[in-house]
């Protein structure tokens, strides 16, 4: 099998910033409430002309220019998103026009918040069978869009904003050393969008309802993400025979900065070894993944050689991680 990695990486969010004193001013919530409970401190929400698709491309763009690629030599490009522009067509073959990708395929991929690592399991799949050389992974989201923003247990959770990263093939020994995908749709109902669709249709009940917004029980879902977070890492790095002494970085999904620790703190590593910017973008969902690689890369956080291991957990239920040697 070819071994697959990373060429390069780019990110976008939107200009606007809306703060947790902002959020007083919206429902009744507190600064010192959201900070202690999620350690979020700011987010940044989308334009009104922007949606999905154009987060995504401009962070492509930049992940193209990091790797040394243009448009017309991506072979496939996958987006994972939870608030695409429209159901169809697919936000990926939006971006593929905008880019001028015309060699490349283009589909969307939804797995809630573990969507990226679905997404990189994907496009690495296609590279080691030799179906695509060069591959085009985003993780892009307008949640904005998809709150109730008079819910303070929901509306003070998320943020706007886009990954990407080009994939292709690396020398033996490095890239994707191991990957696990989990899902227990036992627990769908913790974490949905319910109506819009083909089993609620919209309609004056539905919007009456706020059906169309996103509903959660934080509670269950926080438990949850302790579990899986700390157990698909242990797995990964199992299957590549290593131990958590030999993990250099993590890569969580960044939904709460309590989340992060208490796994950190189940498996043993510190928090200087961990990635963390949930406190300047809030959850980003599908989007959170490689907004936070590309940051830890760009301060020289990963180097050369180092293992590193992508987690994340979301709607679904799902959850999946992947370890790199970068
Ligand atoms: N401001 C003030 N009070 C609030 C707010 C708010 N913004 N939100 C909720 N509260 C209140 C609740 O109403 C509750 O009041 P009550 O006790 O009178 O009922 C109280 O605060 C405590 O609520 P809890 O649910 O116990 O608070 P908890 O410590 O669990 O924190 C949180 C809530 C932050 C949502 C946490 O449970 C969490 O982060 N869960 C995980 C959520 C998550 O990661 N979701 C994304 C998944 S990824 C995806 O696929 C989208």
């Amino acid at each position: 099998i070819l071994p697959v990695g990373i060429w390069g990486t780019g990110i976008y969010v939107p200009e606007r910033v809306l703060t947790n004193v902002d959020l007083e001013r919206m429902v009744d919530t507190s600064d010192e409430w959201i900070r202690t409970r999620t350690g979020i401190r700011k987010r940044h929400i989308a334009a009104d002309h922007e949606a999905a698709s154009d987060l995504a491309v401009r962070a492509a763009r930049q992940a193209m220019e990091n790797a040394g690629v243009t448009g017309e030599e991506i072979d496939l490009i996958i987006v994972s998103t939870n608030s695409p522009d429209m159901l169809f067509p697919a936000t990926a073959c939006l971006v593929q026009h905008a880019l001028g990708a015309k060699k490349a395929g283009a589909f969307d991929v939804q797995a809630g918040c573990t969507g990226f690592i679905y997404a990189l399991a994907c496009g690495s799949q296609f590279i080691a069978a030799r179906a695509a050389r060069t591959v085009l992974v985003i993780g892009t989201e307008v949640l904005s869009r998809l709150v109730n923003w008079q819910d303070r247990n929901t509306c003070v959770l998320f943020g706007d904003g886009a990954g990407a990263v080009v994939m292709g093939p690396v020398p033996e020994g490095y890239g994707i050393l191991a990957t696990r995908l989990g899902a227990d749709g036992s627990g769908g109902p913790l974490l949905s969008l319910p109506a819009g669709l083909s089993r609620y249709p919209a309609s004056e009940e539905t919007l009456a309802k706020k059906q169309h917004f996103i509903h959660m029980n934080g509670r269950e879902v926080f438990k949850f993400a302790v579990k899986v977070m700390e157990e698909s890492c242990q797995e990964v790095l199992q299957a590549a025979g290593l131990d958590t002494p030999e993990l250099d970085f993590l890569i969580p999904h960044q939904a709460n900065t309590r989340i992060i620790e208490a796994a950190a703190k189940r498996l043993g590593l510190p928090l200087e070894r961990v990635w963390i910017n949930v406190d300047r973008y809030g959850n980003t969902s599908a989007a959170s993944i490689p907004l936070a690689l590309h940051e830890a890369l760009e301060a020289g956080r990963i180097q050369d050689g180092d293992h590193v291991v992508l987690v994340a957990f979301g709607a679904g239920l799902t959850w999946g991680a992947t370890l790199l040697r970068w």
